[in-house]
């Protein structure tokens, strides 16, 4: 849809990338850490002083004690930790259960690996797990859960109820958990992140994977980690050493140092709310009905007023006729499951909303 966008000089609200600058001082931290010197290859499990960042940061959110030295992995983006995560612990034949609508490279990260994606829906139109169905999804072969909260594309986030669900399927199994907690920061109404962090019993058996892009409004440079016990991140790494080996060193010498402005990270829900709620305001001069979005940086909204088409059809013709771009949210489902609703990215600055606002009200 990106492509479409550039070809039809559309205003993208499609795909989940900040239009606005990142912080200043953060670009002169790395700005300074090269000039300091800090080019050369890093540490395989990445730079120990922002390991130790992290460490403090999540015990401070969660109350986690992770260590620094043989819990935390740097790798090259939350993609990458939830991708050697999937290698680390799968065989050909195991099975991972996958929720949909799915963020994209699950299904090709289990299947690349000899395992199978067992899908199970999310219940439209709130986007909750329905755990009955995860019970009877779970067999001999179940290697894997993998979670994704909040959740891309549909904004919707793990409770409590979940938790204690969750609990009671893998308690006395040997399931692992893939927690994809790159929005954790990005979570609305006061509603708290529930990260496998917080839960020893969970995360004894979690690679719980991040993401320093969605925090920092830099999605380029490909940065996050995977936190995990020290014997699963020992095997974690086995993978990481052959694979990427480290990631780039300047940013990581730059962040460790930022990490330590708490204000950098707890001040991003309130600045993404307002970003939700004045797209909620804005949606309100269109005839599209907006779905709820408890977190990320992500709305869905249905057009089942406006058209009968599939979702991929009309999400085209907006694009081409409208001048706006959004993903339907069928992309998101290996069926191709259509219930009309568009993924829209509020990440943006004012002016892109509005302009968005514009051409959304004609159609
Ligand atoms: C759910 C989810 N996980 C992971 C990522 C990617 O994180 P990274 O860019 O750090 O690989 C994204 C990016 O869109 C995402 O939406």
């Amino acid at each position: 849809m990106s492509a479409l966008a550039t070809e039809y000089s559309a205003v993208n609200l499609g795909q989940g990338f900040p239009d606005f600058p990142m912080d200043e001082q953060l670009a002169e931290l790395v700005n300074k850490a090269m000039k300091e010197g800090f080019n050369q290859y890093a540490p395989m499990p990445g730079w120990m002083p922002l390991r130790e960042a992290i460490a403090d940061k999540v015990q401070f959110l969660y109350s986690s004690k992770a260590s620094a030295d043989a819990e935390i992995t740097i790798t090259p983006g939350g993609t990458y930790a939830i991708y050697t995560a999937l290698t680390t612990i799968l065989q050909p034949g195991d099975e991972v259960i996958v929720f949909e609508p799915a963020y994209d490279s699950y299904i090709p990260n289990i299947e690349v690996n000899g395992g199978t994606a067992v899908l199970v829906k999310l219940e439209y139109p709130e986007y909750k797990i329905n755990w009955e169905e995860v019970r009877k999804r779970v067999s001999k072969k179940t290697k894997a859960i993998l979670l994704n909260t909040p959740n891309n594309p549909a904004g919707s986030v793990l409770r409590e109820n979940d938790i204690d669900e969750l609990r009671s399927i893998v308690t006395g199994t040997n399931i692992f958990i893939v927690s994809d907690e790159v929005y954790e920061h990005i979570i609305f109404d006061n509603l708290p992140h529930l990260s496998m962090l917080r839960y020893p019993d969970l995360h004894e058996r979690s690679f719980t994977c991040f993401s320093f892009g969605k925090v920092y409004h830099c999605t380029g440079w490909k940065l996050g980690y995977c936190i995990a016990p020290a014997s699963l991140t020992k095997e974690f790494r086995k993978v990481h050493q052959f694979n990427a080996f480290s990631c780039h060193t300047p940013m990581q010498v730059a962040l460790a140092e930022f990490l330590r402005f708490k204000e950098s990270y707890t001040s991003l829900s309130g600045f993404l709310q307002q970003k939700r709620d004045y797209f909620i305001r804005l949606m309100q001069k269109t005839r599209f009905e907006l779905l709820n979005s408890c977190g990320s940086y992500f709305i869905g909204a249905t057009y089942k007023n406006i058209s009968e088409e599939d979702d991929r059809s009309f999400a085209i013709r907006m694009t081409k006729e409208f001048g706006i771009a959004t993903i339907p949210f069928s992309a998101f489902y290996q069926d191709g499951k259509d219930d009309k609703v568009l993924r829209f990215c509020f990440g943006k600055k004012v002016s892109t909303l509005e302009a968005a606002a514009e051409k959304l009200s004609r159609i």
